[in-house]
């Protein structure tokens, strides 16, 4: 049975992770990284970023993520620069006391199926007038294309009776407001926080790719079905979301992938 989870998605994510880089870069701009600043990278993944901000900065910068696939794989990248550090943790568990001025998120605050004690332990972590910034996918529409994809696993005669049996792991929210007030509660000043949507076209193969570097670590991980998942069940998910990317592909094999996003700056 193929396992689906970011750690067995290391080795491939930098190539597929295309949304995840562009909105990397959207969010570097907004965190105006300068000088010294002690930045922790919160989700890191394989540390791609995590390593261009350690170029950024002489400070102390720290990539935390809750697999340890993706840990080793940015050890094993990215090790060499004696201020640059990785640690496997949840975001729920930090326990820095006022040690970062930044706070880094991209496309890594939607897993967090608890994000209230992740939210608490980043102001703690932060220095007094630190900056956290956010980017991730938002409200439950949050990909038209993949939503209408997954209605089609629930639908599907091959796959609905499985589908029954999965239980999101998603964290959401519908409405910058209720961002706004998700960090206001635990102590910080909102600057900034703004819901985007953004419509890039792909090749099919690409979308199967971000899909596959995201989204399906969600809908098709054992970890959120509580019966088993046979194998064929995957292969014939992908093959819905690959059938309906045909059918909205235009001549050129492109598809518009449209995403509506979180972007958010907060301050300690
Ligand atoms: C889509 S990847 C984003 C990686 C990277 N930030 C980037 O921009 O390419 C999401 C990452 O969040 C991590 N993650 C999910 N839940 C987490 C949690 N509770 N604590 C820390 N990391 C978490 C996953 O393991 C995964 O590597």
């Amino acid at each position: 049975m193929e396992r689906l989870d970011f750690s067995s998605k290391a080795a491939s994510y930098e190539e597929t992770g295309l949304i995840q880089k562009m909105t990397g870069r959207i969010l570097l701009d907004l965190a105006d990284i300068s000088g010294s600043d002690r930045v922790l990278d919160l989700g890191c993944g394989p540390g791609g970023t995590t390593a261009r901000i350690a170029q950024m900065t002489s400070g102390r910068v720290v990539g935390v993520d809750v697999s340890e696939g993706m840990i080793e794989k940015a050890v094993a990248t990215y090790s060499g620069p004696p201020h640059l550090s990785f640690l496997a943790r949840d975001a729920a568990q930090l326990d820095y006391l006022n040690e970062f001025d930044l706070i880094f998120c991209n496309s890594a605050f939607q897993w967090f199926t608890d994000p209230e004690p992740a939210v608490r332990q980043c102001w703690k972590a932060l220095k007094p007038g630190g900056i956290m910034v956010i980017q991730a996918p938002a409200t439950s529409r949050y990909c038209p294309l993949f939503i209408e994809a997954v209605a089609g696993f629930a639908s599907n005669p091959e796959t609905a009776v499985i589908f029954k049996h999965f239980k999101s792991p998603y964290f959401f929210l519908d409405s910058a407001r209720e961002y706004r007030e998700l960090f206001t509660r635990f102590g910080f000043m909102v600057d900034y926080c703004e819901l985007k949507q953004e419509s890039n076209r792909f090749t099919i193969d690409e979308v199967m790719g971000i899909f596959k570097s995201g989204a399906e670590n969600g809908y098709l991980n054992q970890a959120y079905y509580d019966i088993a998942l046979d194998s064929s069940y995957i292969e014939t998910c992908r093959g819905i979301l690959r059938s309906l990317l045909q059918s909205k592909a235009d001549s050129d094999n492109k598809v518009a992938l449209e995403f509506t996003r979180v972007y958010l700056k907060a301050r300690k």
